[in-house]
């Protein structure tokens, strides 16, 4: 495990507060980074990260900071440079989303949702880069995206042309930043058990009971089980993934039609495993 070791690293994890990003951080500081925090001024939870990161013997700054406000940006990293020396390590994770008809997206609906899934990442990235290619570090960028950068899902016109953004962007600074020695790469991860979608306008518990159908390893991901990938890509072992993305879905873009209902039913001694992630 000492190949995919952080010590002596310092990450950076945007919208630590809770679901993805609290995961991701504590993954981090147990591979032995210290880490940067941030979320919305007065996020709950931002302090609780903080203590886990800090309970495993790691450093944890925080600094909060709305992201949408994306013109300060540059400033904010140059204070985070400041107070926690160089990043070596930037997990864009930070994201928000609404569910919304596409005739009913209002301008300032469509631009809060651009502002922090897309221009944020943009801005952000660009000056800790540019303080990775002064520090002189192996810099490791990764953009948390989602699977509705590839594919689309109703209701998410903003959200999804965000992420898809975000994906062509990876692309973008990959080649641009590959001469400097930084990495940048994307994580989109398929649904995940967080409270991002906790306002939506909908029954959430039957729309994850017909969702779960559709998901070949048959539940909802644990944020948890999304850090590997982020350890793989923000590590030495990832030093040749440049430019591309790691899906984690349970399976889901894999499969065009949840057929699996409709087989013939078992002959043989095969039995499908308890869908909870359990082994039989
Ligand atoms: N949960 C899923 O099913 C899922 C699936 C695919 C992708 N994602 C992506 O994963 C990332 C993390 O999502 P999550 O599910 O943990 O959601 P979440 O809502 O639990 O966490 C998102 C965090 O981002 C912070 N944030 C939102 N707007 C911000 C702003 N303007 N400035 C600073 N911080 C802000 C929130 O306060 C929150 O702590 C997002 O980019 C999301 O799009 C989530």
């Amino acid at each position: 495990m000492n190949r995919f070791g952080l010590t002596g690293r310092t990450a950076l994890v945007t919208g630590a507060a809770r679901g993805l990003g609290r995961a991701f951080a504590t993954a981090l500081a147990e591979a032995g980074a210290d880490l940067v925090l941030t979320d919305l001024p007065g996020a709950e939870g931002l302090t609780e990260t903080a203590e886990l990161v800090r309970g495993l013997g790691r450093r944890a700054l925080v600094a909060e900071q709305d992201l949408s406000r994306t013109r300060e940006l540059p400033d904010f990293a140059d204070r985070l440079r400041e107070r926690a020396g160089p990043l070596h390590i930037l997990v864009n994770n930070a994201g928000t989303a609404a569910l919304e008809r596409f005739n009913e997206i209002t301008p300032d609906s469509w631009y809060r949702v651009m502002r922090v899934n897309l221009d944020a990442v943009f801005f952000l990235t660009q000056r800790v880069a540019e303080h990775m290619i002064a520090d002189g570090l192996p810099g490791r960028i990764v953009n948390v995206t989602s699977k509705n950068a590839l594919v689309a899902e109703a209701g998410l016109a903003h959200y999804n042309a965000s992420k898809a953004a975000v994906d062509l962007l990876t692309q973008t600074l990959a080649v641009e930043l590959a001469p400097h020695g930084v990495t940048v790469n994307s994580l989109a991860p398929g649904m995940v058990e967080t409270p991002i979608d906790s306002e939506f306008p909908f029954d959430r518990d039957a729309f994850e009971a017909a969702y779960r159908d559709r998901i070949p390893l048959g539940r909802y991901a644990r944020p948890e089980e999304c850090t590997g990938a982020l350890l793989l890509l923000a590590g030495d072992e990832g030093a040749y993934l440049t430019g591309t993305r790691i899906v984690v879905d349970g399976g889901v873009l894999a499969d065009q039609m949840p057929r699996t209902a409709f087989m013939p039913p078992y002959v043989s001694s095969l039995r499908p495993r308890p869908k909870d992630g359990t082994t039989p």
